[in-house]
């Protein structure tokens, strides 16, 4: 199969629109990732994501959708729910509600609830629009790649599998949504995202985060959202957060970088841009300003591409405090690193 990839004129959504109608997938940009769509009603065209993606049967999609009329053919909505939406619809929110029939359990897969969210990118709402269907679209990366935040990584994973790309430059937030479970008492998040908990407890009070966010899910323990059980967002190197006060990370990353490399390993340094003078010879990748935490949100997936790119087998990273949108990248970069963290004071005692 050619894959197109077309700028987002009008007359292209249209095209892209007739696509979903007729069954077949689009690659699409929205304000936290690229979203590779099928209309949500069609359970073949359903099927056909988790095809191109290599994505496990039992991991659920998110239901996209441009204006709220559409959701009486697909959830029930909670007062709650309403509340949410006034506040933070469109953007990077999705919400868990109960399912109703017309959504193919294949979308869910399985479960009773259907996670659903309007996306604030022009360019998605209009394509959403224009086919008028609600849109099933996970992430448009292949299954255990970091989310695609341009179009030139959807082409990378997505090449000869699917007909249309559509190229609406770089994601903004660049982490993918909050997941919120409004079902089971008080409000959880499962995956934090650009909606940040202080954001969501000034509507809701009180609201939990899954134990499973900052660290692995423990034996036994059952996973809330089906994607945390997958290793995620890896890339083929070895990730090491490198915790600790500001000047003895900087030394601890120095020191583990030279000695892997004198190891014969390729290494480098995930670093903010305040860092990156002093840790010139480590090859640093630059995180961002460590005082704009939204910066390395947007860079955090595309600097772990790169870093497979280049091949890079030992990474030794900065970390940011788990507060605001730095839950949402400690979240990622945690599994990006399979939770592997050491303390930087024990690194320079050694
Ligand atoms: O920002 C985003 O959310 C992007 C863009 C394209 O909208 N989409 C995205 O989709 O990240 P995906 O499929 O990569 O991640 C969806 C997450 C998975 O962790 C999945 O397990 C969870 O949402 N999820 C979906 N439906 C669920 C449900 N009914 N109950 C619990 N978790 C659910
Ligand atoms: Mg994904």
């Amino acid at each position: 199969m050619k894959t197109q990839v077309l700028g987002p004129a009008q007359e292209n959504l249209q095209a892209a629109a007739e696509l979903l109608r007729s069954g077949q997938l689009v690659a699409f940009p929205t304000e936290t990732v690229y979203g590779l769509g099928a209309n949500a009603f069609d359970k073949d065209a359903v099927l056909s994501i988790f095809a191109a993606k290599d994505r496990p049967a039992d991991n659920p999609l998110i239901v996209h959708v441009w204006c709220r009329e559409q959701l009486k053919d697909i959830c029930e909505v909670s007062e709650t729910a309403e509340k949410l939406m006034d506040a933070f619809w469109p953007g990077p929110l999705t919400i868990l509600m109960p399912r109703k029939e017309s959504i193919p359990l294949e979308v869910t897969a399985g479960l009773p609830t259907v996670a659903v969210r309007m996306p604030s990118h022009p360019v998605a709402a209009a394509l959403l629009k224009a086919c008028n269907v609600p849109v099933a679209a996970p992430s448009a990366n292949r299954s255990g790649k970091p989310s695609p935040t341009s179009a030139r990584y959807v082409y990378q994973d997505m090449d000869g599998r699917i007909p249309m790309i559509i190229d609406g430059g770089d994601c903004d937030v660049g982490l993918e949504s909050t997941v919120l479970d409004i079902g089971h008492g008080k409000p959880c998040i499962l995956r934090p995202g650009g909606v940040t908990r202080d954001m969501l407890e000034k509507v809701l009070g009180e609201v939990d985060v899954a134990g499973s966010v900052l660290r692995p899910l423990q034996q036994g323990e059952v996973a809330l959202s089906p994607g945390m059980r997958y290793k995620h967002y890896a890339p083929n190197g070895q990730v090491v957060l490198v915790e600790g006060e500001e000047q003895q990370v900087v030394g601890a990353l120095r020191r583990l970088c030279e000695e892997a490399a004198q190891n014969g390993h390729k290494s480098c340094v995930m670093c903010f841009t305040e860092h990156a003078e002093q840790l010139a010879d480590c090859h640093p990748f630059d995180l961002g300003s460590i005082h704009r935490p939204e910066e390395t949100a947007r860079c955090l997936f595309d600097t772990l591409r790169r870093l497979d790119d280049v091949g890079m087998d030992a990474i030794f990273s900065e970390v940011l405090p788990p507060e605001g949108i730095g839950l949402a990248v400690m979240n990622r970069l945690g599994r990006a690193a399979g939770f592997h963290s050491v303390q930087a004071e024990d690194i320079l005692r050694d």
